[in-house]
Formats: C-alpha cells, sequence, structure tokens
C-alpha cells in the first residue's frame, strides 16, 4: 500500500503538472497537425504532415498540381479524414468529435473559401451570406444584422440584394468570403481563391484578407498557385512528395 506521504507528492507533482501545462500551453494555438497521412487506393497522397498555424497569421499552401494542397486543406478543414493523424483546431482534438458534433464545430470555427464561389444561385448575396449563422441557430435578425456589418465592410453594401448572376467575379468571391466570416470563425480555409478572377480582382481579393488579418486578427490558410500572394504571407508552405518541406 501507498503511505500518505509518497501519496501526497505524487498528487502535488500532478497538481503542478497541470498548471505547468496551462501555463506554457500555447493559447494563440490555432491549428495543429501531427504526421497526418492520406492514401486514395494505392496513391500515396501525404505521408507525414506535420503543421502549426498561430492566431492571425496567414499561411499559404504551395506545391506542384496533384502535390496534395487541396487534399491537406481538406483534412485541416474538418471536411476529409486523415488515415493517420491527429488534428487539433483551437485545442480540440477533432477526431474525437462524432459526425454531430463535428458538423457544429466545423459551423461554428472555420470558414471555407473556394475557387469556384460555391453561392446558391436562387438567393440573393446577403441572403447566402446569412446561411451559415441560421445553420448555428441565428436569429434572422441578428444574421442579418452581422452579415450587413461584413458585406459593408467588403464594399459590397449596394450589392446585397443581387443574386449571384448578377455579380461580377470578384464580387462574388468577396461575398464568398463573407459567408465564410459570418460565424466569426477560428480559421479560414481558401482554396485557390483568386484561381478564378482576373489580376485586378485577385490582387483586390488579396488585399483583402490582409485587411481582414490586421483589422480583425482573422487567420487565413489559403492554398494558391498565384506566387504573388504566396509571397505576401506570413509563411509559405510548399508540399513536396507527400510532406511540407520548409
Ligand atoms: N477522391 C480522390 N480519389 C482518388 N484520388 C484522388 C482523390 N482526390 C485527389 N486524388 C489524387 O490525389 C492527388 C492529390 O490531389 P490534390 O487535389 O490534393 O492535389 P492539389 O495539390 O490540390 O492539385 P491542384 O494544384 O491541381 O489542385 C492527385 O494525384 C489526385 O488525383
Ligand atoms: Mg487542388
Amino acid at each position: 500500500m501507498f503511505s500518505k506521504v509518497t501519496f501526497l507528492p505524487f498528487f502535488a507533482r500532478r497538481f503542478l503538472g497541470y498548471i505547468y501545462f496551462d501555463y506554457f500551453r500555447p493559447i494563440n494555438q490555432m491549428i495543429k497537425a501531427k504526421n497526418i497521412f492520406k492514401s486514395y487506393d494505392n496513391l500515396a497522397v501525404l505521408k507525414g504532415v506535420n503543421l502549426e498555424i498561430q492566431k492571425g497569421e496567414i499561411i499559404s499552401i504551395v506545391g506542384a498540381s496533384g502535390a496534395g494542397k487541396t487534399t491537406l486543406l481538406q483534412i485541416i478543414g474538418t471536411l476529409d479524414k486523415a488515415d493517420k493523424g491527429e488534428l487539433f483546431i483551437k485545442n480540440t482534438s477533432v477526431e474525437k468529435l462524432n459526425s454531430k458534433a463535428l458538423a457544429k464545430f466545423r459551423n461554428e470555427n472555420i470558414g471555407f473559401v473556394f475557387q469556384f464561389h460555391q453561392l446558391l444561385p436562387e438567393f440573393t448575396a446577403i441572403e447566402n451570406v446569412c446561411i451559415p449563422a441560421f445553420i448555428g441557430g441565428k436569429s434572422k435578425t441578428e444574421a442579418e444584422k452581422e452579415a450587413h456589418k461584413l458585406l459593408d465592410f467588403l464594399g459590397l453594401s449596394n450589392r446585397a440584394n443581387h443574386k449571384p448572376a448578377e455579380l461580377s467575379g470578384g464580387e462574388q468571391q468577396r461575398v464568398a468570403v463573407a459567408r465564410a466570416l459570418i460565424n466569426n470563425p477560428a480559421v479560414v480555409f481558401a482554396d485557390e481563391p483568386s484561381g478564378n478572377l482576373d489580376s485586378a480582382n485577385a490582387k483586390e481579393l488579396h488585399e483583402l484578407f490582409f485587411k481582414l488579418r490586421d483589422e480583425l486578427q482573422q487567420t487565413f490558410v489559403i492554398v494558391t498557385h498565384n506566387e504573388e500572394l504566396a509571397n505576401m504571407a506570413d509563411r509559405k508552405l510548399t508540399i513536396s512528395d507527400g510532406i511540407i518541406i520548409n
């Protein structure tokens, strides 16, 4: 049997351990991915990716076509599952969530912007922006107030009541950014967000990401073939042969 003397120091050590852990826990850490593996049949795409992203960082991910950028983004964006590895978003171990909890977590914490805006054609810009807020349980008044604020911020207040087909490509993509931001996510994942835009609209969209970072501390992970955008990021990560090489 353990005596009181051997017991107390044990608990004392455990207690100090927790304090130590909490004190040094990186509170600004948004994403931590450890040793991510993913294969499609016998094609090994990701072979042990490690990644840490802090709040307010803009990370670009580059690499050859087929290198696994979208695959990685879908996994760290919780839209797909790794075969092996661990993923923490805001210190939540994502693999431990069941599908309902994961859908809620995604709705509350993650925004997506894709190459093609994927706005719903039957709905106006403001309605599209409101959808994730409605899914999250916000009232119409609350959601619309927030959506108007975002559309204003993105220079789109006079386009709010137009449907996607009545908007320019750049405007559609900015509406998609507003939709990604409506629930105040921890991180926005963007997969070639300017891939479908001319250079002037691409530049405007890229500047917007940095304005959102500077003014709202928004974190972005952006897969891009646009060299200028990739180089503007705080960190540029290159995927090659299934791992991040820098
Ligand atoms: N669902 C799938 N089933 C089978 N193979 C897939 C699937 N998704 C992707 N792949 C393959 O995995 C590899 C990585 O694809 P991925 O889409 O991640 O590349 P990428 O780096 O985003 O390329 P790009 O720059 O062309 O978008 C490719 O060889 C692709 O064909
Ligand atoms: Mg891709």
